[in-house]
């Protein structure tokens, strides 16, 4: 084997490690970033963002006019994005007193 053969020989090696290497990074790095991103229900959203001031109420102890007034009011308390709200108020409405 001449020397330009094996120069040769040592860049591709070179070369295929480096692309290898990258390979691997990126399946790593994409491995990292997957947190199963669970969806919160109406009734572990009110749990954790109901009680923090105060304690919880039964869904059953309000009317469901009461609870959207009530949400509406604790929405801006609690500082709720709309859909986490909306989530609530629907878990809350289905349990509620008549
Ligand atoms: C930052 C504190 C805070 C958070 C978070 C909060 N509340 Fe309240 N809540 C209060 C205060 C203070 C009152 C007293 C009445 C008022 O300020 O209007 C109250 C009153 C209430 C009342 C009427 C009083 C009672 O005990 O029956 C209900 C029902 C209620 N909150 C439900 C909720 C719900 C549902 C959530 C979640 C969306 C929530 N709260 C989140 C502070 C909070």
């Amino acid at each position: 084997m001449n020397r330009f053969r094996l120069c040769n020989l040592a860049l591709w090696l070179v070369l295929g490690l480096a692309v290898l290497g990258m390979v691997v990074s990126v399946a790593w790095a994409d491995a990292d970033k997957k947190p199963a991103k669970k969806k919160l229900t109406g009734q572990e959203l009110y749990a954790i963002n109901c009680n923090r001031c105060h304690t919880e109420r039964y869904p059953t102890e309000r009317t469901p006019a009461q609870w959207k007034t009530i949400v509406t009011h604790m929405r801006v308390r609690a500082n709720l994005p709309a859909d986490q709200a909306k989530a609530i108020l629907k878990y809350l409405q289905e349990d509620a007193g008549k």
